[in-house]
């Protein structure tokens, strides 16, 4: 029985979550596979009346917990930041979910925006480091709102972190057998110091597998290659903040923010699903929002539980559905309602 901690935040998030425990349960119940579901009210409707985000007795129950399956952060009444760093953020770095796996992946019936391409084109994962870079929160402010105001904000990279990181993509590469490439997506043309750890390590890891093709690419130049050749990428292995940008490009040409999913993965603790996207409180409540992202994170889960017959079973009917061309263009103007694609989906299973 895997216990699964449930958190569908704000804005679209309760309505994607919905979708995704729909098709899990549907999944679930056809394999005879048992999960506990247990609801968590972290969000930015709680904190707007009680004042509180995570009370630490949360975090250490979530501890407990097999996964944690989490919908949509931020809230238009929070000013931008605390609920990032309050409830995504600080989940991300209290499990110590240092692997963010972001698939890019077109399914046939889905458009992408780029001319000529298809889905044995783009089929690729970004492996985005998740606990350091720009994102640690080292940094201050000095004379602030003054006309001397000075900001910093450093990104920080240890050879721990950024040696475990290239590791677990080198082994992905292994272990998807495509092109047998790991691309190291930097700017170390510019980060002299930082990506030179990261360059230097890179090579040094890459030592233990022989049969990786090792490339590296400049984060700018990766993003004309996103667009113009994807097709050159199998695995890419990348820093926080540059990881956190090219997977908005990415979940573009896959078809949009409605299909992109990802996991924030401990190997060896609990690690949180997600779809990408945000929580588009204009969207909210109007039946509008494309919840594949969220299926798909639900299927990634479960097959990081081990559960590959309910994660294959997740994910052919979400293909199904795509190319059953059901599904209209995954915008929130596709005319198929969130409910309506959650049911389809399901209903294939
Ligand atoms: C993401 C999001 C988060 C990030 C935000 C909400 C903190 O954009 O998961 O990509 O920057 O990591
Ligand atoms: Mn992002």
């Amino acid at each position: 029985m895997h216990k699964i901690a449930i958190m569908p935040c704000d804005g679209v998030g309760p309505e994607v979550v919905r979708e995704g425990l729909k098709v899990l349960d549907a999944a679930c119940d056809k394999y005879g596979v048992k999960y506990e579901p247990v609801n968590y009210d972290i969000s930015g409707e709680r904190y707007l009346k009680t004042g509180e985000i995570i009370a630490d007795s949360e975090l250490e129950e979530l501890r407990q917990f097999d996964a944690i399956y989490l919908g949509a952060v931020g809230h238009d009444g929070v000013k931008p930041g605390i609920l990032e760093h309050g409830i995504l953020l600080r989940i991300r770095f209290e499990f110590d979910q240092y692997v963010n796996l972001r698939p890019i992946k077109l399914y046939p019936g889905v458009e992408t925006p780029i001319k000529n391409k298809g889905p044995e084109d783009i089929d690729f994962i970004v492996v985005r480091e998740n606990t350091e870079c720009l994102y640690c929160g080292v940094g201050g402010s000095l004379k602030k709102g003054t006309p001397d105001e000075v900001a910093t904000q450093t990104a920080i990279y240890t050879r721990k972190g950024t040696e475990r990181i290239i590791r677990v993509a080198f082994e992905l590469a292994q272990k998807r057998n495509k092109n047998n490439t790991l691309t190291l997506v930097d700017k170390a043309n510019v980060l002299t110091h930082g990506h030179d750890l990261w360059r230097r390590t890179f090579e040094e890891v890459g030592a233990d597998y022989a049969d990786i093709t090792r490339e590296t690419a400049f984060v700018d130049a990766a993003c004309m290659w996103f667009v113009k050749n994807p097709e050159w990428f199998d695995v890419i292995v990348t820093c926080n903040m540059f990881g956190d940008i090219i997977t908005d490009l990415g979940a573009m040409i896959q078809g949009g923010m409605g299909v992109a999913a990802s996991g924030n993965i401990n190997p060896v603790g609990v690690s949180m699903f997600e779809p990408i996207h945000g929580s588009a409180p204009k969207h909210a409540g109007k039946d509008v929002i494309c919840p594949v992202a969220a299926i798909a994170a639900a299927g990634m889960m479960m097959e990081h539980l081990g559960e590959t017959e309910v994660a294959n079973a997740i994910d052919k009917a979400t293909q199904d559905a795509l190319a059953s061309g059901k599904l209209g263009d995954l915008s929130t103007s596709s005319g198929v309602g969130t409910v309506a694609t959650g049911d389809l989906i399901a209903g294939l299973i």
